[in-house]
């Protein structure tokens, strides 16, 4: 099991299933403090550095709600041309600059690889907020908590589960890490649905399969939705060598109230790890789907501030000590 003490939370390859599973019971002990049942000022005095480069709205704010809900105080950086990158400063003098500031750090950086590399520099906790189109380690993790919730509604568990990967497999990094993740599970059922030239990476392929996972890929959504879960994500137009590129499979894959009456099962989980881009001519996850009670992406939303916090908890080392700094609510 990792340590997690001081250590760097970068990539899902550092989790085996038991680190998984104690960061998930960490996880549902901070659930009274998140819904402010129950307070706690565990972490006061900590300062958070969310230091993120790349746009983001549920990442950023919720990596500071969760350091804000154990009791520490939170300093941003939002975006590269407000930081000193842009005047040519390192990455590794950026990480020991920080480091005699704060007590972690969350980061978000568009080019692969570049959390890692801050971290040579950083003497603090780094939590990878997303490296460009690698890995997005924290979401994998409130994603497959959120699938082990969504299944236990039905009674079902992730091992044996149908899970369906719907959309830009090649640049979707939430599915790449949920992926690797999912290899820590017995006998799950992959159907993967992407336009031709947007297919899961090859690697990634060899990773699931080597778990001893069945995996069909499919170029179509008609047929190959009827899955427990049903992962839709968006297009990511940002990562494509061209907007002419990208604007081949806009609009391609899109779910609707219609769509998923048509090929899902009437308990497929619907999630996607935000955002859907709503405009008319893409729209790849309907609102006409937001009254339907399997539409799991505002509890995926929950789930990341539990999964952030006990994160926070477990790399500084106060897991066991956040009852014990209560006060009152
Ligand atoms: N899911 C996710 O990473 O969302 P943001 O880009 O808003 O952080």
């Amino acid at each position: 099991m990792l340590r997690f003490l001081g250590e760097n939370i970068l990539s899902v390859n550092q989790l085996d299933r038991e680190s998984i599973e104690h960061i998930f019971a960490v996880a549902k002990r901070m659930e009274p403090y998140a819904k402010k049942q129950k307070r706690t000022k565990v972490l006061e005095g900590a300062i958070l550095a969310n230091l993120f480069f790349e746009p983001s709205t549920r990442t950023r704010v919720s990596f500071g709600t969760a350091f804000n809900l154990l009791g520490g105080l939170v300093r941003e950086t939002t975006g590269m041309q407000s930081s000193a990158l842009a005047k040519g400063e390192s990455l590794y003098d950026t990480a020991r600059v920080i480091s005699a500031y704060a007590d972690a750090v969350a980061m978000r950086h568009p080019d692969a690889g570049s959390v890692a590399e801050f971290a040579t520099g950083c003497s603090v906790p780094v939590l990878n907020g997303g490296d460009g189109p690698n890995e997005h380690p924290t979401q994998a993790l409130l994603d497959l908590l959120t699938i082990d919730r969504e299944l236990n509604r039905f009674g079902q568990k992730i091992d044996g589960m149908h899970i369906a990967l719907v959309g830009d497999l090649k640049y979707g990094r939430t599915v790449h890490s949920l992926s690797k993740l999912l290899c820590h599970y017995k006998d799950v059922r992959f159907t993967m649905v992407a336009p031709d030239g947007l297919q899961m990476p090859q690697t990634i392929l060899d990773s699931v399969s080597d778990a001893g996972h069945r995996i069909v890929l499919a170029d179509k959504m008609e047929g190959n939705l009827a899955a427990d879960i049903v992962y839709q994500t968006r297009i990511q137009e940002e990562r494509f060598p061209s907007q002419e590129e990208a604007n081949k499979y806009r609009g391609g894959f899109r779910i609707s109230q219609s769509i998923y009456n048509a090929h899902c099962k009437p308990s497929s989980v619907l999630m996607h790890p935000l955002p859907r881009d709503s405009r008319s001519d893409a729209n790849e996850l309907d609102n006409d789907l937001n009254a339907n009670d399997n539409l799991a992406i505002f509890r995926q939303v929950q789930n990341g501030v539990l999964i952030r916090m006990a994160l926070f908890a477990l790399t500084l080392g106060v897991e066991n000590q956040v009852e014990k700094y209560e006060t009152t609510v």
